[in-house]
């Protein structure tokens, strides 16, 4: 076949069919941008399962992304972000926070890829682990990463304390 003819293996070719039968570009999965987040924020907000608080500021966010570059994810369908996973690291062990696609997006693999890119990311920087916190009760989160191959640690308990009594 002439190479101008052979077909571009996109590696994440997911299309969007809509019930009007209009076809969408590839969504494409992309390292999360500062000017991603408002956007972002947005996604979170409205997303059962995601818990919002005072360090989800455009400020702390701004400076995670810094601190943890090309880790954090979005999925884009033109200019709307319709998935977003937050990807750090504290140098021993990976962070994977506020995982959320769009309803009308899930179910098409968006979410697995999204986590598989970001272990992978976490692998080639010599990561070995990677935590999630899931809130109890999340029975549909709870299943999706399991399903994942991700365990429950029965043997420890997140504690947490403010840094500072103000
Ligand atoms: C959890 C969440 C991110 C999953 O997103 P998603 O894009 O639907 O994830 P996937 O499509 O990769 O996988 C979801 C299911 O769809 C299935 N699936 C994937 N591609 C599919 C396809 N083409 N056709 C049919 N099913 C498919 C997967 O097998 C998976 O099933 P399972 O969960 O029973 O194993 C999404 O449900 C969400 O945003 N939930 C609310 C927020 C939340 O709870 N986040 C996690 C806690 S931090």
């Amino acid at each position: 076949m002439p190479a101008q003819t052979r077909p571009i293996r996109l590696r994440w070719p997911t299309v969007s069919v809509f019930p009007n039968g209009e076809c969408r570009m590839p969504l494409s999965i992309l390292p999360m941008a500062e000017n991603d987040l408002e956007g972002v924020l947005a996604l979170w907000s409205e997303t059962e399962g995601v818990g919002l608080n005072e360090s989800d500021t455009l400020e702390h966010l701004r400076a995670y992304l810094d601190r943890n570059p090309g880790l954090s994810l979005v999925v884009r369908d033109g200019e709307q972000i319709i998935g977003a996973v937050l990807c750090g690291h504290d140098g021993r062990r990976g962070y994977l926070n506020h995982l959320a696609v769009r309803p009308e997006y899930r179910k098409r693999g968006l979410g697995s890829q999204m986590v598989e890119t970001c272990l992978a990311s976490l692998k080639s920087i010599g990561i070995l682990r990677c935590n999630i916190f899931l809130f109890a009760g999340n029975d549909l989160g709870e299943q999706f990463w399991k399903r994942h191959g991700w365990s429950q640690r029965s043997d420890l308990q997140v504690m947490q304390r403010k840094c500072s009594s103000e």
